[in-house]
This record gives C-alpha cells, structure tokens and sequence, in this order.
C-alpha cells in the first residue's frame, strides 16, 4: 500500500498500547490504502484520550469502527458484508456502538443512519477530531454523523501511536485528498481537495519515530509529487499565496531531500507518484541520496493514449515512455512499479495491446492490476456507458497480469549472482528460520537468519528467485547499519 491495497492486510484489527487508566474497548478494523491504516492509527490515538483501549476481540467491544474503502464496488461489498457480521454480534451486546469511517461513510453519507440503519456513527476522513462530540451524541440519543470535508486538516498535530507495526517501518502522510479527477475515481470525492502538511509537523514526526529505533519511512499521499507547502491551506489555492509564502515555499524535490539529510541512517520511501507531477529535480533527489529508495511506483492506468484522455490523465503514452526514459537515464537501478485498469469503457483490443506494449517498454518490476469498476458519481459513470463485457475485462486482466509476471521474473533474475542491501523487516511467513526485508527497489528479500536482528541493515548475495521474491544469504551488515 502502499496506497495500493494490499490483500493480505484487508480487515487487519489495530491493536495498541494498554492505557490503565482506560475503561471502555475500541475494536477498529481497516480496509482499502495505506492511508486508511494510517488514518486508523489516528483514530486511535484520538480515542485512548477518550477512556478507549484497543482490543481484537470483537465481542468485548464498547465501540466498532470501521474504516472503509470505495476505490471499487468489490472494497464496499465487503464492508457490507463485516458490517452484517457487526449487527450479529450486536445482537448478543446490545450497548455495542458501530461507526462508519473513511471513504464510504463520504460517500453515502446518512444513507447508513437514516435509511439502512444498520450503523450508530457516520464519519468521513477529514472529520476525525470530533470524534470525541460525536461519541457524546450517540450517548446523547442523537444522530452522530460528520462527513465535512476539510480545507486544512492534515492532523499534522496528532502523533499516531504505532504498536502493532513491525517496529522497523512506518508510513507518515504527507498530502490529503487529490485535485486531479481522473473520471474513475472516487477519490477526489470523498478525500476533498488536495492540501500539503507542515515539513516541520513531518519532521517532528520522523524524529519520534527515529527514536522510537524505526528505520524505515514511506511518505504517503494520493499524489506526493504534488506536495507543496506554503502555510498551508489548499494546493489549487497556490497562486493567491503572497511574494514570500511563494518564495519560502516547499516543494517534494526538497522535502524529501530535507528528510533524507536530516535522517542518513534511515530510508526514504515515498507513494504515490502520478506521472504529471513527476520532476526532474526529485530523480535527482532520489540518484543523490543512497537512503532514499531506487524505487517509484508510477501508476499508468492504460497504454492508449485515447483512453488515457477519456480517463482525463495528464499525459500521453509517448510522454509516459520519455518520462520512463528520463528517470532510468538519471537513476539507473531505480525499479518501477504500475497500476493498471482493465476493461475501462470504449476501450477496444487495439487500446488493450497498447496496454501490452508498453508493459513491455517499461518492464516494471511488478504492478497492481484491476477491472474496471464503475463507481456512482464519478465523470465515467456519468459520461460513459461501461461497455466491456465482462468477459472481456477479466481476459484482458488476465493477460496483462501474466504478461507483468514474465517481465517481473526477468527482472527478480537480473538479481541473481547479486548482493543487494536489505532491511530486515520481519520473519519470514514460510520459516521461522528466515528473515525477510525489502532491497532499495522494494522486492522482497529472504534468507537464513544468522546472528542478524530485526531491524538491521544487510548486505545480502541473491542465490535464487521467483516472480516476486529474492531468496539470497547474509554476508555482513551494510553501511546503512549504525
Ligand atoms: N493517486 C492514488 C490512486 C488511488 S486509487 C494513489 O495512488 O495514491 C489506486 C488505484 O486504484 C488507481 O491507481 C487505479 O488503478 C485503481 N482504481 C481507481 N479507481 C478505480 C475504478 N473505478 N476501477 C478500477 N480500478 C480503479
Ligand atoms: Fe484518483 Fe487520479 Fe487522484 S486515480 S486519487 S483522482 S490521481
């Protein structure tokens, strides 16, 4: 998630920190991007103020959240159906109160309170901080709902409380909400305007986490080349800023490199990058520091130049191709990664082998691949019938996804034979006797865990791989390692 979903992490409940002094129980689950778990650690933290704990056991529960997802009909169905599993449990524990969070209580809003009434609290992601008011209303009897999407809010003042991570990685947004309507997405709709958080709000937060002994950061935003910070308030809004907010102005090519000179003995990560707003100056950024990642996941969406325009992307495939070209010229070792739509209306088999060719001009080291889902609301769904047939969509998916594997093995093979540095992560899931990390290029690393810990950077020699894992043995630490 990165932004992206990642599937193994869908429905994980958030577990922190006992607070003694706190009475009630807090079960909260998340679904969908990375910025929901982030989101969620938020919450949290929000609510052990509050007199909450945290629990994974949904039966001891005083509060039930649930942060959603509406990226695609599928995300939603499945909170629907965690929500039916909810009013069952309900049923035994009648004080029990359950809220909606995130992008779909955005989207449908009092839909939830006033006509299906199947939940206590309705809150859309910028409306956080009245959590505490809302709680008193449903004590109070009256419909707690807050789904005002703000013009300000980055929460850059709440320092999230990371228990249950890893210990080793974290994510620390950056931007909120996205200004570029792409004819898809929800996004736009119930994340709200773009905005930038205060650097030194990052700063700080990095620093904690740094202390806390994690080494890893991952910058997260819908769109974070397009981070700009000039006292805040919205991004479109930029061009009313005064001479000197203009001029002190902070952009992502210097935030990231601000934080990667602040913190040399941690590593930078960064999602999402959308090829319009990707500069020269933050490949030069990423090619000068060796803590910040040879790795950009650089959504694409489609290979067609047509369908590109009618899903109002900035860029043509020929300006994807030389932005692809300029970044390997200057980061030679950088890995890229895609996110791809299959089935998007009109998109004929000539649009889909565009799809192909490209996949094979960029040779991305592994991507995130989906059907196309009508979503309510959006430009596509009110402009374009969804005419692929089914059928179609899924083949077409299925060739492009066995097409992304070919090009991933030929890329995890060019390791072999290689040593690459490694941050040690967690256990491995299939032994207990391996570690597994990620390389500067965010593949994954496994091998035999030696005297090495958690959280140690490693140089390790790559002996084998499949489509998407390395498998290699440590030979000593690396100079990341302090
Ligand atoms: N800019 C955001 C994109 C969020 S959505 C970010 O990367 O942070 C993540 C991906 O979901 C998109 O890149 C797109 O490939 C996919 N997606 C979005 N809307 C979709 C839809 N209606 N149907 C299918 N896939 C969709
Ligand atoms: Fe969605 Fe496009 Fe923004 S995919 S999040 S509208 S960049």
């Amino acid at each position: 998630m990165e932004k992206v979903i990642e599937e193994n992490k869908q429905g994980t409940s958030l577990v922190l920190e006992q607070k003694e002094s706190n009475t009630k129980k807090l079960f909260i689950e998340s679904y969908g991007c990375q910025m929901n778990f982030s989101d969620s650690e938020i919450v949290a933290s929000i609510l052990a103020n509050e007199g909450y704990n945290t629990t994974q056991n949904l039966e001891e529960a005083d509060l039930v959240l649930v942060n959603t997802c509406s990226i695609r009909d599928k995300a939603e169905q499945t909170v629907r159906n965690r929500l039916e599993q909810y009013n069952a449990v309900k049923k035994i524990n009648p004080s029990m109160k359950v809220g909606v969070l995130g992008c779909m209580a955005e989207r449908l809003k009092s839909k939830f309170l006033e006509e299906e009434k199947i939940v206590d609290m309705v809150v859309g992601p910028d409306a956080y901080k009245d959590l505490p008011n809302l709680l008193r209303d449903i004590d109070e009897g009256r419909d707690a709902i807050n789904v005002i999407l703000s013009k300000e809010e980055t929460y850059g003042d709440i320092s999230p409380v990371r228990l249950n991570s890893n210990g080793v990685t974290a994510f620390v947004s950056i931007t909120r909400g996205c200004d570029n309507m792409c004819t898809f997405c929800v996004v736009p709709f119930t994340r709200g305007r773009e905005r930038s958080r205060d650097p030194q709000s990052i700063i700080k937060e990095i620093k904690e986490l740094h202390e806390r002994g994690f080494k890893e950061i991952t910058l997260l935003g819908q769109n974070v080349d397009s981070y700009l910070w000039y006292g805040g308030g919205l991004k479109k809004d930029f061009e009313k800023a005064t001479e000197m907010q203009k001029a002190t102005a902070v952009d992502f090519a210097q935030l990231l490199d601000m934080c990667a000179t602040a913190f040399p003995k941690m590593r930078f990560r960064f999602s999402t990058s959308n090829p319009q707003d990707m500069h020269e100056e933050v490949m030069h950024v990423i090619a000068k520091h060796h803590n910040v990642c040879k790795y950009i996941h650089l959504p694409v969406q489609s290979g067609s130049t047509r369908i590109l325009k009618e899903m109002n992307r900035q860029h043509t495939r020929e300006e994807y191709m030389a932005l692809v070209d300029k970044i390997k010229a200057i980061i030679p070792d950088i890995a890229l990664s895609q996110d791809i739509i299959a089935g998007f209306p009109t998109e004929t088999e000539e649009d889909h082998h565009d799809t192909l060719s490209l996949l094979e001009y960029v040779k991305y080291d592994f991507g995130y691949m989906f059907i196309y889902s009508e979503r309510p609301g959006t430009l596509a769904a009110r402009k374009l019938k969804d005419d692929v047939p089914e059928a179609v969509k899924k083949r077409r998916l299925q060739e492009i996804i066995d097409l992304q594997q070919k090009m991933g093995l030929e890329r995890t093979k060019s390791y072999v034979g290689k040593t690459v540095e490694v941050l040690i992560e967690k256990e491995s899931k299939r032994s207990d006797q391996h570690w597994a990390g990620r390389n500067s290029q965010n593949t994954t690393v496994v091998f035999p865990k030696g005297n090495y810990q958690a959280g140690d950077f490693v140089m390790v020699k790559i002996n084998d791989c499949t489509s998407t894992t390395l498998i290699g043995e440590a030979v000593g630490y690396s100079e990341m390692q302090s």
